[in-house]
């Protein structure tokens, strides 16, 4: 007799298909990376990057509305520090006048009720490319933290609904917690890079940015690829330092460790598809041998399907296009 459970009763339409599938993914899912840079009218294209660019201040103002009226309501900043203000002591992080802290005031401007997450690290206003202080060889922690939890909050008062640290410090949200606490920003949030990997897929992005390291690697502060509790440890000292999100960074090569926090830990989850990731597909798709569309959105899928509520994503925008 043939089996009673025939498996493809439910594949056998387009419809019924629809009707089955248990992940979905839809605008709000995302949030969208962008680059910042200094001057007017500039549309920069990263060659690592294609499809992709660092705008001036008037030109993200313009892309913002685009993002906002295609249904994605989240972006992640960053911005292209120029050489002469980079120094080793983020001095210009902290500057209220600082390329972040306008391109905050602006994205707020022109599109007030986008939900603005700002970067804060050292690395793209550090004179060695490293996400902290430098002496000699090694990478300051508790002199980092003090710098970042000062630039968290100065990204606040500018208008940051959340502030994302992407530096793998020990202790660095919950010094950011307090900072913000006692400013009275209390409604600031924190999405933390709690399980970012040292990744030698971050290539394109350093190009992005100029902020490749000077020396050595980041391995001493960003976690090991072959670890999997360590993400948990980190995570849960991060909630419990006050992180109101947790991240996992990169996207597909890690997925089992989103699955594994996701059943774990009760906060929201955020995948970071990174540089790496978005240029292997769009090369594979230049050269003709991947279906460009078809895998970005099987990628965006499996990263949903694996625990994401929120996937920051470079291919936020055509994904969205593709929705229709
Ligand atoms: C640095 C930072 C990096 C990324 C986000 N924040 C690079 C790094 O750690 O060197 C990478 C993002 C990407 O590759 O898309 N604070």
């Amino acid at each position: 007799m043939y089996p009673l459970r025939r498996h493809r009763r439910l594949r056998q339409s387009q419809a019924i298909r629809h009707l089955v599938r248990e992940t979905i993914l839809t605008p709000s899912d995302f949030l969208v990376p962008l680059f910042v840079v200094e001057g007017k009218g500039v549309q920069e294209a990263i060659p690592s990057m294609p499809g992709y660019f660092r705008y001036s201040l008037d030109l993200l103002e313009k892309e913002v509305k685009t993002l906002w009226s295609m249904g994605l309501c989240g972006v992640l900043v960053f911005v292209k520090v120029p050489d002469h203000l980079k120094d080793n002591a983020g001095t210009e992080a902290l500057n209220p006048k600082g390329l972040m802290q306008r391109a905050v005031q602006t994205i707020k401007a022109a599109c007030p009720e986008m939900l603005v997450m700002t970067d804060v690290a050292l690395d793209p206003y550090s004179s060695y490319g490293h996400d902290g202080i430098v002496e000699g060889t090694e990478i300051l922690n508790d002199e980092t933290v003090e710098v970042l939890a000062e630039m968290a909050l100065s990204h606040a008062q500018a208008g940051a609904d959340f502030v994302a640290p992407s530096d793998m410090m020990d202790g660095r949200i919950l010094s950011i917690r307090e900072a913000l606490e006692e400013a009275d920003y209390t409604h600031t949030g924190i999405m933390s890079y709690s399980a970012k990997y040292a990744s030698a897929f971050y290539g394109p992005f350093r190009d992005a940015l100029d902020s490749a390291p000077g020396f050595g690697d980041k391995k001493t502060y960003q976690m090991d690829s072959a670890n999997r509790f360590e993400a948990l440890e980190e995570a849960q000292a991060d909630i419990d330092e006050g992180a109101d999100i947790i991240m996992v960074k990169p996207g597909i090569c890690y997925l089992d460790i989103v699955r594994e926090l996701k059943n774990e830990i009760d906060v929201p989850i955020a995948v970071y598809q990174v540089s790496g990731e978005y240029a292997m597909i769009k090369a594979a798709a230049e050269k003709g041998w991947l279906d460009h569309d078809a895998v970005m959105m099987e990628q965006l899928l499996a990263i949903k399907r694996a625990g994401a509520n929120i996937i920051a994503s470079y291919f936020a925008k055509e994904a969205v296009a593709l929705m229709g």
